[in-house]
């Protein structure tokens, strides 16, 4: 089998940042209970004018930058998104033709919050059989168009962002093991009812509030917990080595207490966990690349590595990645 590594990554967050104090003229809600039952101080918000398709492109060609790739030279553009600029087309043809990625095909993935980790899952077996050589893949979202701002239990803890990592084949290394899994028995844990759903005999769709994000909350901050570590688990169990020998984790950033949950259930020092949730919220498909983005800039990452990559999401959907880290080409 052909190996893949990260040539390159990039992300973008939208310059507003809304801090808790701001929150707390919206909702019965406090800077101190945010901080507390989620560790979030603040998080993005797209400017108007800003879509995940604008946020994507920008974290791409970073990415693009990083990798020292043209946009030509790309074979295949993956956007997960649950936020895409329309129902069509494709967010990932918007990104293609913003590149310019002339000989590139475009899908866009929608696995909610497992969205990035589905569509990586998907590159790497095009560039594993040898079909393509360079996959580029991007979580972006805006969140805060699909936010209930009144509901004090959801638009506290979503924010926009987007981040990309340019994928190519490598001679060994890269992807060591993937898992994807699927509970639609749960979907109301965490749903946003879109323009297509069902209509009652009127021929009315929907009502607005229920076109916005909808969650259980401590339902799913069971969930979460239970499915990222055991996700963890059989990854690292497939890919034939022990939870110890993971060096960096990089979970879906939902909730700080959320990722002490996973560290403690796999009994796991936290300082291996990457933690960005404090400051941008959950970014649903982009967490985990801005993530992984920030690691690399700030030098984190390093040759040979195995870091875990793990997310849980309406679907539900769960899963993660472990991979042998094999340097971005022009950050070490
Ligand atoms: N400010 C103040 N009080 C609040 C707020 C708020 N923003 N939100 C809820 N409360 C209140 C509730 O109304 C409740 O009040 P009551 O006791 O009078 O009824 C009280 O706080 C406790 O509410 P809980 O929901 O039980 O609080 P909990 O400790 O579970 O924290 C939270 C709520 C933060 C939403 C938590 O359940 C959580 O993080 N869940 C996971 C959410 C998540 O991250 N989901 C996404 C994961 S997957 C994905 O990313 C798609």
């Amino acid at each position: 089998m052909i190996g893949t590594r990260i040539a390159g990554l990039g992300h973008y967050l939208p310059e507003r940042v809304v801090t808790n104090a701001e929150l707390e003229k919206l909702v019965a809600t406090s800077d101190q209970w945010i901080r507390d039952r989620t560790g979030i101080s603040e998080r993005r918000v797209a400017a108007p004018h800003e879509t995940s398709s604008s946020l994507a492109l920008k974290a791409s060609e970073i990415a693009l930058a990083d990798a020292r790739i043209n946009p030509e030279d790309i074979d295949l553009i993956i956007v997960a998104t649950t936020t895409p600029d329309g129902m069509f087309p494709a967010t990932a043809s918007l990104v293609q033709d913003g590149l310019g990625a002339a000989n590139a095909g475009a899908y866009d993935v929608n696995a909610a919050c497992m969205g990035f980790l589905s569509a990586l899952s998907a590159a790497t077996q095009y560039i594993a059989t040898g079909a393509y050589k360079r996959v580029l893949v991007v979580g972006a979202e805006v969140l805060s168009r699909i936010l209930n701002w009144q509901d004090r239990g959801t638009c506290v803890l979503f924010g926009d962002g987007a981040g990309a990592v340019l994928l190519e084949a490598a001679e060994f290394g890269g992807a060591l093991s993937f898992v994807l899994h699927s509970d639609g028995s749960k979907k109301l844990a965490l749903y946003a009812e879109g323009p297509c759903g069902p209509r009652d005999a009127d021929g009315n769709g929907p009502p607005p509030h229920l076109c916005m994000i909808n969650m259980d909350g401590p339902a799913m901050f069971k969930l979460a917990v239970q499915l990222m570590s055991a996700a963890v688990r059989e990854a690292t169990a497939k890919a034939g080595i022990a939870i110890d020998d993971i060096d960096l984790l990089v979970p879906h950033q939902a909730n700080m207490r959320i990722i002490q949950g996973v560290a403690k259930s796999l009994e796991m020092p936290m300082e291996k966990s990457l933690v960005t949730v404090h400051k941008y919220g959950n970014t649903s498909s982009a967490s985990v690349p801005i993530a992984l983005c920030e690691a690399a800039d700030a030098g984190i990452l390093k040759e040979g590595q195995r870091i875990a990559l793990v997310a849980v999401g309406g679907g539900l959907s769960w899963g993660a990645m472990v991979l042998e880290w094999g340097g971005t080409g022009v950050r070490h």
